[in-house]
């Protein structure tokens, strides 16, 4: 894992900025394309066709689809303390947001709606023993049940896995009686489901904090220890949470010195080696523009992912200041650095509503005298500059292609790819 601490009075990302919704989805589900399933199952079924074996294909994919947003509910559960989510319009948004990440691993488009009933994660008295919330749980079946014992452990230990079910069954019956309507058993066995997963299970719905990472030992005064940044981060927690992209997670800390800073988590697959990660550090370090954001420190140890999220604001004051932070790395610093990978996700408003330029992971020191470089080609579909694509010819124009990029998504209000089923069929 390696991470970066950014200093900022307060951030958001320009990524959702021409983005808004009326009523949002209460789920983080970027864990849809995170963790992994197998989404084969889904993937050559054909709803047209209405054969019986159509129609096992279908069921088969349907039972898949609801253990992966059982996983959002889990984790809505623990945080909320409900079983189901609050309206029918959450309810809505949450399955197209839902069809919108399996849209993005390829499946149909119509997955979502044809394996559920809105109505079916909404929650209403009459689901299973009137229990709406964990509270009524407690006072139906006790501070502890066999739940509580039997389903804590890491269940991808199958005998750990057999004496939770076992205990889920026993619940399950005293559940079925105390409501007394046989028909609300299939309910009752979903809310023990994310009972176990969301509120009793140590490791948590997503199961993905199994072991802490190894430190390494760091060199220099702008290393942190893991330890530094947890504290400020209060480890991470999710009230900390600013956002998330394609490159990890963003977190705010406050350091002991009173300082605010983005902490951003980065996924290991983004860097060839150490090598390249301490390399770019030290570029950016030695940076100082009021529209890039200062690097305040990192911390490397084995491992792991970053962020982002949405505001809005005075269009041309965005691109002013992304084009002034570019000018900068372009002419302003000798020699010039290209950036490599400007996109929406990495320009960061601040609390003025300033925006920086952010995230060096790509940046490339250009050598003197050098018209250009020649190198491995890296950066993010939609924003990259053909001749660079094409033939790997890294000049300033790169970036000035990705800006020119950025400068459509913003004055458009679209993405420069668009995979979502909102428009025509995969429509770019
Ligand atoms: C995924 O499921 C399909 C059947 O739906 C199976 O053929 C395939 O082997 C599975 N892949 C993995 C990695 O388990
Ligand atoms: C049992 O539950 C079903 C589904 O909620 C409902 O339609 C039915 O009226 C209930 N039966 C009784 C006797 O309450
Ligand atoms: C963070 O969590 C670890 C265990 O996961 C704990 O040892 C540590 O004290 C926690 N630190 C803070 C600042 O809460």
């Amino acid at each position: 894992m390696k991470i970066i601490a950014l200093q900022v009075s307060f951030l958001v990302f320009l990524s959702t900025l021409s983005f808004t919704s009326a009523a949002s989805c209460p789920m983080d589900l970027n864990y849809v394309t995170r963790i992994p399933w197998n989404s084969s199952v889904c993937r050559d079924f054909h709803p047209l066709n209405s054969t019986p074996k159509a129609e096992i294909s279908k069921q088969n994919c349907c039972v898949a689809l609801l253990s992966v947003f059982g996983i959002g509910l889990a984790e809505h559960l623990k945080e909320t303390t409900l079983f189901q989510l609050p309206d029918l319009p959450t309810s809505n948004t949450c399955l197209r947001d839902f069809q919108a990440k399996l849209d993005s691993l390829s499946l149909p488009n119509n997955v979502a709606s044809l394996c559920f009933d809105p109505m079916q994660f909404v929650i209403t008295p009459d689901l299973c023993a009137n229990i709406q919330t964990t509270r009524d749980w407690v006072a139906k079946l006790g501070e502890s049940t066999a739940l509580d014992q039997g389903c804590r452990a890491d269940l991808s230990d199958l005998t750990a896995c057999d004496t939770c079910l076992r205990a889920g069954t026993e619940v399950h019956s005293r559940l079925v009686s105390i409501d007394g309507n046989s028909s609300h058993g299939t309910d009752c066995f979903d809310f023990i489901v994310l009972y176990a997963a969301g509120i009793v299970n140590e490791f948590g719905p997503e199961k993905e904090q199994g072991s802490r990472p190894r430190l390494r030992p760091n060199t220099g005064s702008i290393w942190f220890k893991l330890h530094d940044l947890e504290k400020a981060t209060d480890n991470f927690s999710k009230k900390n949470f600013i956002g998330r992209g394609g490159f990890g997670f963003v977190f705010k800390g406050v350091l002991p010195d009173g300082t605010v800073v983005a902490v951003k988590r980065i996924l290991e697959s983004e860097f060839q080696g150490d090598e390249e990660f301490c390399n770019e550090v030290e570029i950016i370090s030695n940076l100082k523009h009021r529209n890039l954001v200062p690097l305040r420190g990192c911390c490397m140890i084995d491992d792991d992912e970053i962020g982002i999220n949405d505001h809005e604001k005075g269009r041309k004051n965005i691109i002013l200041d992304v084009a002034k932070g570019l000018a900068y790395l372009h002419y302003g610093v000798k020699p010039a650095i290209y950036h490599r990978d400007i996109k929406a996700t990495n320009i960061l408003l601040d609390a003025d509503m300033r925006a920086r330029v952010s995230d060096f992971g790509l940046a490339k020191q250009s050598r003197e005298g050098q018209s250009h470089l020649t190198t491995r080609v890296a950066g993010t579909h939609g924003y990259l500059a053909p001749e660079y694509a094409l033939y790997g010819q890294l000049t300033e124009k790169s970036d000035v292609y990705s800006f020119g990029v950025v400068v459509l998504e913003i004055m458009c209000g679209r993405k420069a790819l668009d995979l979502s089923s909102s428009s025509s069929p995969r429509a770019f």
